[in-house]
């Protein structure tokens, strides 16, 4: 048996073999047909409660990805930080947010949605009010099935809406799980990277459990990985012992390309497009088209 390693080719029996960084068999994921119809949108949450470890920068390039195969992706700023909408830059003062749709069941959400440089890819920005909202929604009836509500109203015009998620497990990720398709979760390379991974595991299967029992687990995403230290490898190791086929087969690459983009507000498939990590991010596109998590 070949010994797994990154971008290692050895030869087992007479086939060559090459291992992509999680250990599994490298192997391409064919560009997608173009769609002959567009919707409903499959709804993906993108959580970690643990911060920084990518979940706005994945939301950025993974929707500019699927746009440029042609899928209408709507992008829902769900932190108050607004790093989505900065990172898109679309402006958040003075402009209908996420947080008025929360608030004002009456409202049309059409009003909120802005278009980004990037053709087939819109945002629905946050800014600081949102941080309000935990307060505002206690009291609500059926107030984790909010966003669910709102969302339905724009389902029918895009084939996946992405919700970036603020580093916490509060009301605001209740609601973004209950009215999520499915769930990616970001994971830094990092020593602690799996601390924590299992109280968000335990708060998917209670929304599934309690709210929502058809959401489903998308992939588990490694990001800022440095295949040139050990720490790194052995990181993503455990990470593929704990979760196997469920960590995706595309891993992100440790650049500082991302920080570069994000200051030019653009997604880094636009910013540098044959850069390492735009191809990753075009990769996860295909592989999560291939996976059935995105039409
Ligand atoms: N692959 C990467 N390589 C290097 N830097 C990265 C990479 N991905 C993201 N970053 C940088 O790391 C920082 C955190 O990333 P990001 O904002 O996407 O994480 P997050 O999970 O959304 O954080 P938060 O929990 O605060 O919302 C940002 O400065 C971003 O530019
Ligand atoms: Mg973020």
């Amino acid at each position: 048996m070949a010994r797994k390693q990154d971008n290692v080719t050895e030869l087992d029996g007479l086939e060559s073999i090459q291992y992509g960084p999680t250990g599994r068999p490298a192997r391409p994921f064919p560009d997608p047909r173009p769609l002959k119809m567009h919707g409903p949108a499959r709804i993906i949450s993108l959580c970690n409660q643990k911060g920084g470890v990518g979940k706005t920068t994945t939301t950025i390039n993974l929707g500019a990805a699927l746009a440029g195969y042609g899928r209408r992706v709507l992008a829902i700023d769900f932190d108050p930080q607004g790093a989505l909408s900065a990172g898109l830059g679309v402006p958040t003062h003075d402009v209908t947010t996420i947080y008025d749709l929360l608030l004002s069941g009456s409202k049309d959400p059409s009003e909120a949605i802005q278009h980004t440089a990037v053709p087939n890819l819109d945002l629905i920005p946050a800014n600081i009010d949102l941080s309000a909202a935990e307060v505002h929604l206690v009291n609500e009836v059926a107030r984790e099935q909010i966003l669910a509500r709102v969302l339905r109203k724009v389902s029918a015009d895009y084939d996946v809406i992405l919700i970036d998620c603020q580093p916490s497990l509060g009301i605001l990720t209740v609601n973004a799980l209950t009215a999520s398709h499915g769930v990616l979760i970001p994971l830094e390379c990092e020593f602690f990277a799996l601390r924590g991974v299992a109280l968000l595991i335990e708060t998917i299967d209670k929304v599934r459990d309690r709210l929502n029992p058809a959401i489903q687990l998308d992939g588990i995403l490694a990001t800022m990985y440095d295949s040139r230290t050990l720490h790194s490898r052995e990181v993503l190791e455990r990470v593929v012992d704990a979760f196997g086929t469920d960590v995706l087969e595309t891993v992100i690459g440790r650049t500082v390309k991302f920080p570069d983009a994000s200051v030019a507000g653009v997604p880094i498939t636009d910013f540098a497009p044959e850069h390492a990590a735009a191809k990753a991010y075009r990769q996860m596109a295909r592989e999560l088209i291939q996976r059935g998590a995105v039409a």
